[in-house]
């Protein structure tokens, strides 16, 4: 049974406004809520692409069905929207089990953490988003928590302290991070499996969407989902995002029908670029075209040029620039790279340096 017992889930926790106002933004948003849990898949079946971790994953849960035993714990990282949190609900309705949800952020204490593991029945699931984010003494109680399903309890102060351990029910922990160099050795070390989403092709975001206008009963043709498709930045949460707004405009402007025409107008006044890249990403580029030259620059000084927060942009605008080829990541910095020039429809042919003077 999927009980949505929720501690505390923190997904907006120092975000700044622009990143929350943005249309092609991986990140979720206050308009996604409803939408999220009607178009969140369910079953592994209904889950689309990333067939390596589905494959690996059905293998697991059915053998540790088959042994009556707990899954291992699996770290699910990526960047956000490739359905890490949809996953994890997804292993625990495929385990038959509960799953409690928390966040790095939201677990203060170490006594917070022992009040969650306590409260644990045997093969749950605990899901703690943002991993990455646990303090350090957070951490500390996780280890034999995952080792060895104890958790150990000092009672007492100064020389009569006394430790004491206790047996916790095997569970599963299932931790997401959209960092995964963030998190410490030691506890990437207790994961049973690890796994990375990757963005999605076309095909599979037209098969997500395909399946979100059936659930939503919006009359839609394969040419408008595509449009809808090539612009969502390999992401599913920002699909059904820019789905909702191209339904909103055929809907006043058209006759409901979400074809090509309408899917390419609607995004076009979203200024969505026909790649998916938004008036931020083109900042972001200009950026460093213009004011460094095409780079090598820093990320805090890409960051600062732009007013946005060195973690948003890592977590954000970058994954997917990479992905395209527009930046390159080198010792030195980021660079943008010919074809992002081309993209912008500028010549790559870098001004000299400036002289030092
Ligand atoms: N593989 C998928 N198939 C169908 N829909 C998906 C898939 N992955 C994500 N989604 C959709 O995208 C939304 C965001 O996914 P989520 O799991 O919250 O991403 P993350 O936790 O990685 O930020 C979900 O509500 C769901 O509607
Ligand atoms: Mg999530």
């Amino acid at each position: 049974m999927l009980s949505g017992a929720s501690i505390d889930v923190c997904y907006n926790g120092g975000e700044l406004k622009s990143e929350m106002g943005r249309v092609v933004s991986g990140k979720p948003s206050a308009e996604d809520t409803p939408l999220d849990s009607s178009l969140r898949p369910r079953r592994l079946d209904d889950f689309t692409g990333q067939a390596g971790i589905k494959d690996n994953l059905s293998i697991a849960i059915a053998a540790a069905k088959g042994r009556e035993e707990a899954l291992d714990h699996v770290l699910l990282y990526g960047p956000p929207g490739l359905g890490k949190t949809t996953l994890a609900h997804i292993i625990a309705a495929e385990m038959g089990v509960n799953i409690r949800v928390t966040s790095g952020p939201a677990v203060e204490r170490t006594g917070d953490l022992a009040a969650v593991l306590t409260n644990l029945h045997s093969h749950d699931v605990l899901f703690i988003d943002e991993i990455h984010r646990l303090n350090r003494a957070v951490e500390e109680v996780l280890y034999p928590a995952m080792e060895d399903f104890a958790l150990d309890i000092i009672i007492g102060k100064g020389p009569g302290a006394r430790s004491l351990r206790l047996n916790l029910p095997q569970f599963t922990l299932i931790g997401a991070t959209t960092r995964f160099a963030l998190l410490s050795p030691p506890l990437r070390d207790r994961f049973g499996a690890v796994y990375r989403l990757d963005f999605y092709d076309r095909a599979s975001l037209e098969t997500i969407l395909k399946r979100s206008v059936r659930i939503l009963e919006v009359p839609a043709e394969d040419g408008g989902l595509t449009e809808i498709a090539r612009r969502a930045r390999g992401t599913p949460r920002v699909a059904n995002r820019l789905l909702k707004r191209v339904r909103d405009y055929a809907q006043v402007m058209a006759d409901g029908v979400i074809t090509e025409p309408v899917a390419v107008e609607a995004l076009s006044r979203l200024e969505v670029d026909r790649i998916g890249l938004d008036e931020v990403d083109h900042k972001v580029l200009r950026a460093i075209i213009d004011k460094f030259n095409g780079g090598p620059v820093g990320l805090e000084t890409i960051a600062a040029a732009i007013s946005e927060e060195a973690d948003t942009v890592m977590d954000v605008y970058e994954p997917y620039l990479l992905q395209l080829g527009f930046l390159e990541r080198t010792p030195r910095g980021r660079l943008a790279t010919p074809l992002a020039y081309e993209h912008l429809g500028l010549d790559y042919k870098k001004s000299p340096q400036p002289p030092l003077l």
